[in-house]
């Protein structure tokens, strides 16, 4: 990586679900309930991002609280099955997913060193409060922004203009740090300086754009920022 690719950084923003929560620590929560528990929730995540992205070109928004539970309903009905309970008791876990293991020393770091963070996510304003407040990260954000104000999903540059504005620094200013490739690339088309956190080690997009890192987990963050 080229290190002057992160100088003059002046704000980091995070994704949300994939990148500092586990998606599938709502299913984990539940697995003795359900046959093929792993499958059930890769299917769940696919489909809640697919909802998203029909929806926006569709131009039929709903919030992300609604489509993560239609996205459920794919899911369950795929795998028959039919139980009530269980799909309310996954739907509150998806309010008070993990964090991954890393996220509460990198986020202090950031802070300790007065890097402004903020989290720019599809999630409802709701979900991403009871998440962030559910981890106890609520004082390392200085904002946590949703679509939900635009009503548009990720990867529209619409959505990562609202990390511009609400931080009042310019896009080449921002290092943006996502999980999920295809969000890395919206953002590097954009204008941020994209931090792709490979957690799942997956092969690179073929989307004709790049990233000006790309990391395991979050832990090496702060020595790429501050070396
Ligand atoms: C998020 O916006 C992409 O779902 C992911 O948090």
């Amino acid at each position: 990586m080229n290190q002057s690719a992160l100088n003059g950084i002046k704000a980091c923003v995070f994704d949300a679900y994939g990148t500092l929560f586990d998606v599938h620590s709502a299913v984990a929560q539940h697995t003795h309930r359900m046959a093929n528990a792993s499958i059930v929730s890769m299917l769940w995540r696919t489909k809640q991002l697919e909802y998203t992205w029909l929806r926006t070109l569709m131009g039929r928004y709903v919030d992300f609280w609604q489509v993560t539970g239609d996205a459920l309903d794919f899911a369950l009905d795929t795998h028959g099955i039919s139980d009530s309970q269980l799909r309310a008791d996954l739907m509150q876990a998806y309010l008070g997913l993990s964090c991954y293991l890393e996220v509460p020393e990198v986020l202090n770091e950031l802070k300790s060193k007065d890097i402004r963070c903020a989290i720019l996510s599809n999630g409802s304003p709701d979900m991403l409060s009871a998440a962030v407040n559910h981890a106890g990260l609520e004082a390392y954000f200085d904002a946590v922004l949703s679509v939900d104000g635009i009503r548009i999903y990720k990867p529209d540059p619409r959505v990562y203009q609202q990390a511009v504005d609400a931080l009042g620094v310019d896009a080449s200013e921002i290092a943006f740090h996502s999980s999920n490739a295809w969000d890395a690339a919206g953002a590097d088309a954009f204008g941020f300086r994209v931090i792709w956190v490979n957690r799942f080690d997956q092969k690179a997009e073929r989307l004709g754009t790049s990233v000006a890192a790309e990391i395991k987990d979050l832990s090496s963050l702060t020595g790429l920022i501050f070396s």
